[in-house]
C-alpha cells in the first residue's frame, strides 16, 4: 500500500461524493467552449467556459475560494481571486481553475485545448500571482530528485534518459513554442533529444508526462503561466510524477503583488507538494481532440465528453467517457 493511500484510510479528507461532482463541473466549460471551437473568438469562447463553469460551480455542496482563478477582482469580472463559490454548505476548501485552457488552441480548433480544475482543502494551494513560472515535470517512476530546475537542460536529458535506461535520442521533451525558449530548445537538441514544440497549453504538456507510452512526452521543461503551474501540480500530485516551479518576479510590480499574497522570497523553488499540499480533487475535460483526451463530440440527439478525474488521498484516476442525451441541461451555455 502506497504513502498516500494509507494516509487516506487515516484521513478520509475530501468527500468522495465531490470527485465525480467535480466532472459535471469541467463537463459543462467544456461543452460550452466547443460550441464556439475554431471561431477564431478567443474572447468569447473563454466567457462561455467561464459562466457555464460558475454556474455549475455554484450548484456544488462547498463553501469554496477561487484561488486560482479568471485574474483579480477588478479585471474579471467572475470566478475573480477570492470569489466565494458552491452552496457554502460544505467543506471549505481552496479552488484553482482554468475554464479554457488554450484559449487560441480552442479558436484555432487545434488538440489539446481543456476546461481544467483543481479543489483542495482550505489554504493548501499554492496563491500563485499571474506571473510566469519556470517550471520541470516528469511522469512517475523515477527517483526523487533525478531532474531539477537548477540544473542545466543537457543535465536533466541525461539523468532522464539513465533513469529511464535508454538512449538520450529517445527522450521527447515538451516545450512551448517561445522565443523565449530558443537557449532551452537548442540545448535539448544539442543532446540528441527529441522537442515536442507545443503552441500553447502547458497544463497539458505537463500532465502528458504521466503517460509517456501514450503521448510521446517524457519531460516537461520552460517558462509559463504560474497559475496553470499551480494546476498541473495538482495534477501530478494525484496521478504521480515530480514538478518544480519557480516563480519569475522581475519587477517591482510584481514582487509587491506576490508579497501581498504571502510569497516571501522571490526566488524560492517551489515543489510540486509545495504548490498543492492537502487532499486534492483535480478534473479536466477535453475540448480539442488531444493526445490523453478527446474534445467533445457533438451528435444530433447527444453530446459526448472525455474527462480524466482523480484524486491524491487515494491516488484513484478515473476516464469518464459520458454520452449526454438531456440536451437541455446544456442550454444555458447556448
Ligand atoms: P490561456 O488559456 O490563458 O490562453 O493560456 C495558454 C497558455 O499557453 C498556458 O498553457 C501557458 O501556461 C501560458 O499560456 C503561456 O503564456 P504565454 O502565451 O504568454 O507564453
Amino acid at each position: 500500500m502506497n504513502e498516500q493511500v494509507r494516509l487516506a484510510k487515516r484521513d478520509p479528507g475530501l468527500d468522495r461524493i465531490l470527485t465525480l461532482e467535480l466532472v459535471r463541473v469541467t463537463e459543462r466549460a467544456a461543452v460550452a467552449a466547443a460550441r464556439l471551437r475554431g471561431r477564431g473568438d478567443e474572447m468569447a469562447a473563454d466567457q462561455a467556459a467561464v459562466d457555464a463553469m460558475r454556474k455549475e460551480l455554484n450548484r456544488l455542496a462547498i463553501d469554496g475560494t477561487v484561488v486560482i482563478g479568471e485574474g483579480e477582482r477588478d479585471e474579471a469580472p467572475m470566478l475573480y481571486i477570492g470569489e466565494i463559490v458552491g452552496t457554502k454548505k460544505g467543506p471549505k476548501v481552496d479552488i484553482a481553475l482554468d475554464p479554457l485552457e488554450g484559449t487560441t488552441i480552442c479558436a484555432k480548433n487545434l488538440p489539446n485545448a481543456l476546461a481544467v480544475i483543481a479543489i483542495a482543502e482550505q489554504g493548501t494551494l499554492l496563491y500563485a500571482p499571474d506571473v510566469y513560472m519556470a517550471k520541470i515535470a516528469i511522469g512517475p517512476g523515477y527517483p526523487t530528485g533525478v531532474v531539477d530546475l537548477d540544473a542545466s537542460p543537457e543535465e536533466n536529458i541525461r539523468a532522464l534518459a539513465k533513469a529511464k535506461g535508454c538512449p538520450v535520442n529517445e527522450i521527447t521533451a515538451c516545450i512551448l513554442d517561445r522565443p523565449r525558449h530558443a537557449k532551452i530548445i537548442e540545448a535539448v537538441r544539442n543532446t540528441g533529444a527529441a522537442i515536442r514544440l507545443i503552441g500553447d497549453g502547458d497544463v497539458a504538456g505537463v500532465i502528458h508526462t504521466t503517460e509517456p507510452d501514450e503521448t510521446g512526452i517524457d519531460i516537461y521543461m520552460g517558462t509559463g503561466g504560474a497559475p496553470e503551474g499551480v494546476l498541473a501540480a495538482a495534477a501530478l500530485r494525484c496521478i504521480g510524477g515530480q514538478m518544480q516551479g519557480r516563480l519569475i518576479i522581475d519587477t517591482d510590480e510584481k514582487r509587491e503583488r506576490s508579497l501581498k499574497m504571502g510569497i516571501a522570497d522571490p526566488n524560492k523553488k517551489f515543489d510540486m507538494t509545495e504548490m498543492a499540499r492537502g487532499d486534492v480533487l483535480f478534473a479536466a475535460t477535453g475540448v480539442t481532440d488531444g493526445n490523453m483526451l478527446a474534445g467533445v463530440k457533438f451528435g444530433r440527439d447527444s453530446i459526448q465528453t472525455h474527462t480524466v478525474v482523480m484524486r491524491s488521498s487515494s491516488g484513484t484516476v478515473r476516464w469518464i467517457k459520458a454520452k449526454h442525451q438531456d440536451l437541455d441541461k446544456f442550454d444555458d451555455a447556448r
